[in-house]
């Protein structure tokens, strides 16, 4: 588009052609600069709305993980110095993961006290969706071009980090929403099934409550042979309960002030 508008001006009369390509220039020029910060503010200004950390030290110990490194070869320790600044602690009962449920699972969490996912906490809740890689050579945190595919890209590493750190705090009843419209809700492959999961520890965690979150057309119950295998994977000692909650029924016991979360299902 704005390539055409410079072309059609140029036919018209060359000597004004100038005048818009400085323009464009110096819009293009400000729009380049702005994106490579976006990040990094995007960043700080999700961080400061936790109070009592420095936010700048929190992003320049971030960056070290993965800056001037392959963006393939990004272990989950990189970030291990992040964990030691940022502690991350959920009261005992209140730990909740998902897998394939995340809106729902938000939308309940930040209307109720009572469960907290990862992304509740500072680490979490800064890079909940962002995307970011280094490349070698360069100081740089990019925000394009950054590989998904390879398993220790900085993203995945992050989230198997975080995830791990936040299942091996869980104590009491430990919670999991689980998607009842997959034929297979317990998917051993997925982060909760392959990291988190052996992260419980019996007596420290008590039981492992699943709710299926249902809807009209969901094609699994708490019967299904991947749930069985859940609760074979538990490690010793923990107990473990299923129910089959609606999406409506989640929905209406958020947005329910009076209700108790004990009641939710
Ligand atoms: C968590 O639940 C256990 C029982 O499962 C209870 O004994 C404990 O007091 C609870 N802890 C908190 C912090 O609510
Ligand atoms: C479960 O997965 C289906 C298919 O991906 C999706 O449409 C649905 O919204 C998910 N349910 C929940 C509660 O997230
Ligand atoms: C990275 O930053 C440091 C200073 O912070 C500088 O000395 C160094 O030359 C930079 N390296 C690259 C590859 O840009
Ligand atoms: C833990 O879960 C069990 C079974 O769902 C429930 O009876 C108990 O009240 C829960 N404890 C807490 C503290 O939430
Ligand atoms: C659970 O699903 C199976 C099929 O997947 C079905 O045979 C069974 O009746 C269902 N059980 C309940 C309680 O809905
Ligand atoms: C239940 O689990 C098994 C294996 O874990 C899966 O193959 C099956 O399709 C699942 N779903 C239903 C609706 O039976």
């Amino acid at each position: 588009m704005a390539s055409e508008k410079v072309r059609g001006s140029e036919k018209r009369r060359s000597s004004i052609t100038a005048v818009p390509v400085l323009i464009i220039s110096i819009i293009l020029g400000v729009t380049l600069i702005w994106n490579k910060d976006e990040f990094k503010q995007t960043f700080i200004q999700r961080c400061q709305k936790f109070s009592g950390y420095n936010c700048q030290t929190i992003w320049d110990v971030f960056q070290q993980a993965f800056v001037n490194r392959d963006p393939c070869e990004v272990l989950p320790e990189a970030y291990d110095p992040l964990f030691v600044l940022v502690p991350l602690k959920a009261p005992c009962n209140t730990t909740v993961f998902w897998s394939e449920t995340k809106a729902v699972v938000h939308d309940f969490t930040e209307k109720k006290d009572c469960f907290k996912t990862v992304e509740d906490f500072l680490l979490g809740s800064v890079l909940d969706d962002l995307v970011w890689c280094g490349k070698k050579g360069s100081n740089e945190t990019f925000t394009t071009d950054c590989p998904e595919q390879c398993q220790k890209n900085p993203v995945r590493s992050f989230w198997k980090r975080v995830s791990v750190a936040f299942g091996g705090t869980a104590c009491g009843n430990v919670t999991v929403m689980l998607n009842g419209s997959l034929p297979t809700p317990f998917n051993e492959a997925s982060m909760f099934g392959s990291d988190v999961l052996k992260t419980f520890t019996s007596p420290k965690v008590k039981q492992l409550n699943v709710v299926l979150v249902t809807q009209e057309n969901s094609v699994t119950n708490c019967t299904n042979e991947s749930l069985g295998n859940l609760k074979m994977k538990l490690n010793k000692g923990i107990g473990y309960r299923c129910s089959e909650v609606s999406q409506s029924k989640i929905e209406w016991c958020a947005s329910a002030p009076e209700k108790p979360c004990s009641l939710c299902w």
